[in-house]
């Protein structure tokens, strides 16, 4: 079975503030170089190579993203960290999978697609969302 992996970045992800959606951009790309990697049984090496860009940039983005949370004051920060410690625990664990398998499998393309593809879209359009939406409204309070 072949996947259709569509990962772009598209309208439908925009959150609506501009940091956030440049790293987005980045991050999404960076999945994308990952799982191009995976389905093209490049090798291992190349693979955890792509995982290793990935997990870079993922640690920057959630530092920079909960900085502008703080900043904001946003009053579920607690929360959204959470769900970013869940998914920085999901790529290790990709990681490691990837460490002690021959390669990437279709098995593993079927984790990636859930664990990081899928989980980072929903993230992004609900929990993401809200953060700009809060920042957005901190900064423009005579807009509403
Ligand atoms: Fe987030």
């Amino acid at each position: 079975m072949t996947y259709d992996f569509n990962i772009t970045f598209d309208d439908n992800l925009l959150t609506g503030n501009r940091t956030i959606d440049a790293q987005h951009k980045e991050l999404i790309e960076r999945i994308r170089n990952f799982v191009v990697a995976c389905q093209n049984g490049d090798s291992k090496v190349k693979a955890i190579k792509m995982l290793d860009y990935l997990d870079e940039y993922t640690d920057f983005h959630f530092k920079e993203e909960e900085a502008l949370q703080e900043k904001a004051g946003y009053p579920e920060r607690d929360r959204h960290h959470e769900k970013h410690e869940e998914f920085k625990k999901t790529i290790q664990e990709l990681h490691e999978y990837l460490r002690d398998s021959e390669g990437p499998t279709e098995q593993f393309s079927e984790l990636v697609q859930k664990n990081v593809v899928d989980w980072l879209f929903g993230h992004i359009k609900t929990f993401d969302r809200s953060v700009a939406e809060f920042i957005f409204i901190r900064e423009n309070p005579d807009r509403i």
